[in-house]
């Protein structure tokens, strides 16, 4: 015993582990349950007794030299991993990543919200899946008007209560004068959806900012001059507009509204069609029916609404010649506007 104890102790002496596995694969052969040491300890209960006393001594110093021989290799090895984190250079510039740019419709959309934010309108969002009393009824729509029809709108459920997908967002106007009292102002962007062929120039959804003022007084000067200072903010201070007469059945009297077609400077082009002039919204004084069907009182209330494409705005500013590029998700498309982020 004697004998095995002095091999195992002149191996220890000479213990190489070339990394962390070849420790541990060492700790078992020495030092486990069914190692080694572990083994002469099982021999050593066969040991007379006079030998005891010395062989238990020397046995225990084996286990500590083993111990002890088997954690300074341990911990060689931890040192050398620390090193190894330690030659990271911390000053060396990062790898690029490449970054993503605002999609243009964000882009002027925001544009849009922030010029009419500094005259006073807040933002007011409502849901896309509506019924017809919030897009049609309310906005006084008569029960056979074109727009109800199934060829325009996407209807999800028909009666009792028709439930389809708003095709304007007029319908947040709506729920926001059911539950407020003028003064109203506000500015409602969001997604709208039209049953249209998808083409170049048509698409199934698109986008909007309709914006309505209520209070007292409000005549149609206030609501020329809002629109006269988005226009100059929106494409420059050299824009001219011009209202023309139109129909809407929330509004009364209504217009259409054109800006000096800024590719010719008015002069005429085949952008505008020779006419100088390009079409950007719709507009007019809320009707009284409207104001009473939503519970505010039209002798003592007037106001303006107005609405338009942000695709058409963005159009305008971008010539973006395809109306369908808005919604593919080409990176090369979306690239095109990192500057303009
Ligand atoms: N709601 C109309 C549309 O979707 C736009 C509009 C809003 C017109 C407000 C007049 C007044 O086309």
């Amino acid at each position: 015993m004697i004998e095995k104890i002095n091999k195992i102790k002149e191996e220890l002496a000479g213990l190489k582990a070339a990394n962390a596995a070849e420790v541990e694969q060492l700790r078992i052969k020495y030092l486990s349950k069914r190692g080694e040491i572990s083994l002469l300890m099982n021999d050593f209960r066969s040991v007379p007794a006079e030998q005891k006393r010395e062989l238990g001594q020397k046995l225990n110093e084996l286990k500590n030299y083993a111990t002890e021989r088997i954690n300074a290799l341990k911990e060689s090895f931890a040192a050398q991993a620390d090193n190894a984190a330690a030659d990271i250079d911390l000053t060396r510039t990062a790898t690029p990543m490449p970054v993503g740019s605002r999609h243009p419709l964000s882009t002027v959309k925001n544009d849009m919200l922030r010029i009419f934010a500094g005259m006073g309108f807040t933002i007011a969002e409502g849901p896309e899946i509506e019924d017809d009393w919030h897009v049609f009824s309310s906005l006084n729509f008569p029960a056979d008007h074109p727009a109800r029809d199934m060829q325009d709108t996407f209807f999800i459920a028909r009666n009792p209560a028709d439930i389809l997908l708003r095709t304007h967002t007029s319908s947040v106007q709506t729920r926001v004068m059911e539950k407020t009292q003028p003064p109203i102002r506000i500015v409602c962007p969001g997604r709208v959806y039209r049953n249209e062929a998808i083409s170049a120039r048509a698409h199934c959804f698109f986008h909007q900012v309709e914006g309505l003022y209520i209070d007292k007084n409000v005549s149609f000067a206030d609501l020329k001059q809002v629109l006269l200072y988005f226009a100059k903010e929106m494409f420059g201070a050299q824009t001219k507009i011009r209202l023309r007469p139109s129909y809407f059945p929330f509004t009364e009297p209504s217009a259409e509204m054109d800006i000096s077609c800024d590719l010719c400077g008015g002069k005429g082009c085949a952008f505008c069609k020779g006419t100088g002039w390009v079409e950007i919204l719709g507009c007019g004084m809320v009707d009284p029916n409207v104001l009473e069907a939503c519970g505010i009182d039209s002798k003592v209330y007037s106001g303006y609404a107005f609405g338009m494409g942000i695709e058409r705005i963005t159009n305008l500013k971008y010539r973006v010649k395809d109306l369908r590029m808005f919604s593919e998700n080409d990176v090369r498309f979306l690239q095109e506007f990192e500057a303009a982020r």
